[in-house]
């Protein structure tokens, strides 16, 4: 099997992100605005989950075809039973060159004290932190919540104590939360966590997403720059986020900025929702069933996995051309593929 697989736009398959549930202990507004994700919204029954054989299948063979990044994300996955299970036999996983594979997960932190030093010892390499605000009140308020900020942040120390490198997501919309994006900046300023302030997106079709909402992240960086020197780090590559250091050392920050810089043409990223759909595009409105392929052998799997990258032609964040964002089509929500 060769190591690089292409897309129509010449793009390698890289990055794996792996949705373990559909399923979220908080609502936030952007994400699961609670009118729609109530009572009565009916999540994937357990029997449609994709097993742990599964997905181990599916990461195999797909770090077999030269991905070099897992992510692990929901919903919230660590709502998923046994997960640290899985991230021990995914990070046992060997490249064909037989380099480690890069093992994260994105999480909204409300478990990680419990569960960070498990997930390390397990094999987990880092996790990225879900966290919108520092105020009690507008933590509340956003995550539609009544769970205390406090948990998130004694997650992100856990995380810290058990040594897994901490970044964590800040998803700045105007009016909600950008009067905070210096103190965020500020509060993990010299704690060795990297804080990615990210352009809140048109993801899905229950959020109501506004062009006017959208915080470039030009504004932001000059925002923080007011404050402290910031200097530029390295070429970006495939990552999404453009990065900066504090010039005295005190750390790094990044911004993500899929709205006014869309950086679908180095995109590496193929996204599997929990009931083994496969998404060439956090955009797109559906995915390829890998669930039977996935129950049956390594190489249906690749059949069907490679054939799917092989047809890809994704670039919606570069055709969304601001204004005009097709937004009649159904897209799949964020809550689904986890971002
Ligand atoms: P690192 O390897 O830690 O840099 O991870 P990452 O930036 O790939 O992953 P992360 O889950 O932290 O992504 C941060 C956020 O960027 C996501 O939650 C999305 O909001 C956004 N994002 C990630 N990948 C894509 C993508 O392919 N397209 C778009 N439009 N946005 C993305
Ligand atoms: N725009 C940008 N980021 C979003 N996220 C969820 N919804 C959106 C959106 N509409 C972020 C979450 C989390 C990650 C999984 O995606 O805050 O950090
Ligand atoms: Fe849950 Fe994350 Fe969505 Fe918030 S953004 S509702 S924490 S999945
Ligand atoms: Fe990749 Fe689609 Fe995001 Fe573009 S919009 S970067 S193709 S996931």
């Amino acid at each position: 099997m060769g190591d690089r697989i292409g897309d129509l736009r010449g793009r390698a398959l890289r990055d794996l992100r792996i949705s373990l549930t559909d399923r979220c202990n908080l609502r936030c507004v952007y994400c699961m605005p609670r009118e729609i994700f109530g009572p009565d919204h009916v999540f994937l029954p357990r029997e449609r989950l994709l097993t742990f054989d599964q997905i181990e299948r599916v990461a195999r063979v797909a770090v077999g075809g030269g991905v070099t990044k897992l992510r692990l994300t929901g919903g919230e996955p660590l709502l998923r039973p046994g997960i640290t299970d899985l991230v021990s036999r995914l990070s046992r996983l060997r490249r064909p060159d037989g380099g480690a594979v890069d093992l994260a997960l994105t999480t909204n932190g409300t478990a990680l004290a419990r569960l960070a030093a498990p997930l390390r010892d397990a094999g987990l390499d880092r996790v990225t932190v879900s966290l919108d605000s520092l105020d009690d009140e507008g933590f509340g308020r956003i995550s539609d919540t009544r769970m205390p900020l406090g948990r998130v942040l004694d997650g992100i120390r856990a995380a810290q104590a058990a040594g897994l490198p901490v970044k964590v997501n800040t998803v700045v919309r105007r009016g909600l939360n950008d009067g905070e994006i210096e103190s965020i900046a500020e509060h993990f300023r010299g704690t060795g966590a990297v804080v990615r302030f990210i352009e809140y997106m048109d993801v899905g079709t229950t959020n109501g997403w506004r062009l006017d909402d959208v915080v470039p992240s030009a504004e932001v960086v000059e925002r923080i720059r007011r404050r402290h020197r910031l200097v530029p780090v390295a070429e970006r590559g495939s990552a999404t986020a453009s990065r900066f250091r504090y010039a005295d050392g005190s750390g790094e920050i990044g911004v993500i900025s899929s709205v006014t810089e869309a950086f679908c043409g180095s995109c590496t990223r193929a996204r599997l929702s929990a009931d083994g759909h496969l998404f060439t595009c956090l955009f797109a409105s559906d995915g390829v069933d890998l669930g039977p392929a996935a129950a049956e052998s390594d190489d249906t799997v690749a059949e069907v996995l490679f054939g799917a990258w092989r047809r890809r032609d994704d670039r919606y964040s570069e055709l969304r051309g601001a204004e005009t964002g097709d937004h009649d089509r159904a897209r799949v929500e964020m809550s689904f593929i986890g971002g």
